[in-house]
């Protein structure tokens, strides 16, 4: 397994409970030294999987290495490093691709299955993949070794369950490669696995994603004109959904993780002639969320008496996904660059992520929210919908609360003498 993240790792663990032998290889040392001694390095709720890789590594059966050396003898080896856009021009940028490629390349052994489990854009498996690999290893595809596109379509809070009972889609390109990556799937994965050629693999998951980002983009919206209607959107969405065929997702403060920001830009960026004009403009509703929760706290704040200029905002979430720590394209950081621009004091808090440069994480709830002026929901972390109205009024200096997931119940929130602001909400 190349490159220990949200994919890898819980395919390392999953594969080495089919008593495979695996090893797992990453550039990162702690990655690394976590699994080595028995840690996921993944925080955040990952059910059983921490178990799982405690005990493949003390059965012998995985272990990992910063060498490529020690993937020499692999007769599979699966390809799932990072692969994000350019975030100016949406590019791909193939930088750990190629880098994972050109490493395990010259120790490909004859006749070894090479799966790429990481999204590409469509057409990189024949413009790219292949002949980094063919280049690295003086080899030839689909005759010396067998290459297939098998993209993950797992979900970070749910790695495990996803990995094995979610159907694949297993793109392939000759019938060996075929054979091999079937045999291979099928020992861990209870669902189907349906085989496609190449280029099909690329274009289903990079369009299921950003089928995904448009409904979510329908949904916010929806939100935006039920606030400036006055009408509850999460009251809307369920009516909508009592019509046949009707599946209105929620809204929210805003879309992150690593792949559904930049995944609909993998679909968009081949389709030259094509010019799409909705997977782009959903990408433009949502990234609009973050700075709608920022104009929601300053409305929250002037209708309590009280200016954004100087005020103390405790953002409740960083990590994009409740109860992750996963913080990567997090809306959080968009709407707290916009609080910081227009002069307010903005304090992060969340239990799980970690602390980037310029945005310090305080891990203890009650020191976030003491003093502050406006809390701000984020993420729907389970710590937030246990918090106490009374306990809020007791350590803010004003009431306000300004809610981006639908954590509180307006009326109730507005009966305990707070301001509330929502996405999706008119004013109560
Ligand atoms: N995170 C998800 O939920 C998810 C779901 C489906 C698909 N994907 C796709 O899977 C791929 C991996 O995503 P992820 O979330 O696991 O990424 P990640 O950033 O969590 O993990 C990638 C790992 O690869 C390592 N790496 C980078 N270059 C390397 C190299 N040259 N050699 C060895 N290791 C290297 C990194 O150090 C890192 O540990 C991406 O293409 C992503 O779009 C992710």
């Amino acid at each position: 397994m190349v490159g220990l993240g949200y994919v890898g790792v819980p395919l390392a663990a999953a594969v080495a409970a089919t008593r495979a032998s695996v090893v797992g290889i990453d550039i990162d040392p702690e990655k690394v030294e976590a699994v080595n001694t028995g840690r996921s390095p993944l925080r955040g709720r990952e059910p059983g999987l921490a178990d799982l890789l405690k005990a493949q590594v003390a059965k012998g059966r995985l272990r990992a290495s910063l060498d490529p050396l020690d993937a020499a003898d692999a007769d599979v080896v699966a390809v799932c490093v990072e692969t994000p856009i350019e975030p100016t021009t949406h590019d791909p940028e193939y930088k750990a691709l190629r880098g994972a490629l050109a490493t395990i390349g010259p120790h490909l052994k004859e006749g070894a299955l090479v799966t790429i489990e990481s999204t590409l854009a469509p057409g990189t498996m024949a413009k790219v993949v292949r002949p980094a690999l063919e280049r690295a290893s003086r080899r030839k595809a689909g005759r010396d070794f067998h290459l297939v596109h098998c993209p993950e379509r797992l979900t970070a809070g749910r790695l495990l369950l996803n990995l094995t009972t979610l159907h694949r889609i297993l793109g392939a390109s000759e019938p060996v490669g075929l054979r091999k990556g079937l045999a291979f799937y099928r020992r861990f994965v209870k669902a189907e696995i349906h085989p496609t050629d190449w280029t099909t693999a690329e274009v289903v998951k990079t369009a299921e994603n950003a089928y995904w980002d448009v409904q979510i983009a329908f949904a916010n919206e929806v939100a935006l004109i039920s606030e400036e209607l006055g009408v509850n959107a999460y009251e809307v969405r369920e009516l909508v959904n009592t019509c046949p065929f009707r599946m209105m997702l929620v809204p929210g403060a805003g879309v992150g993780g690593h792949c559904i920001p930049k995944d609909p830009w993998l679909l968009v960026g081949p389709a030259v002639q094509t010019k799409p004009e909705l997977i782009p403009t959903a990408r433009a509703v949502n990234d609009f969320m973050p700075l709608r929760m920022a104009r929601l706290v300053e409305e929250a704040l002037a209708a309590s008496g009280r200016k954004l200029k100087g005020a103390r905002v405790a953002v409740l979430g960083f990590a994009y996904r409740e109860n992750t720590e996963d913080a990567r394209n997090t809306p959080a950081k968009e709407m707290v660059q916009e609080l910081r621009r227009r002069g307010a004091d903005a304090v992060i808090h969340d239990p799980f992520a970690r602390s980037e440069r310029g945005y310090t994480i305080v891990r203890d709830l009650g020191a976030a929210v003491k003093g502050a002026d406006c809390v701000a929901i984020v993420t729907a972390h389970d710590a937030y919908r246990k918090l106490s109205l009374a306990s809020l009024r007791r350590g803010m200096r004003r009431r306000v609360i300004v809610d981006g997931r639908n954590v509180f119940d307006g009326p109730e929130v507005v009966k305990a003498g707070f301001v509330y602001r929502a996405i999706g909400k008119g004013q109560f």
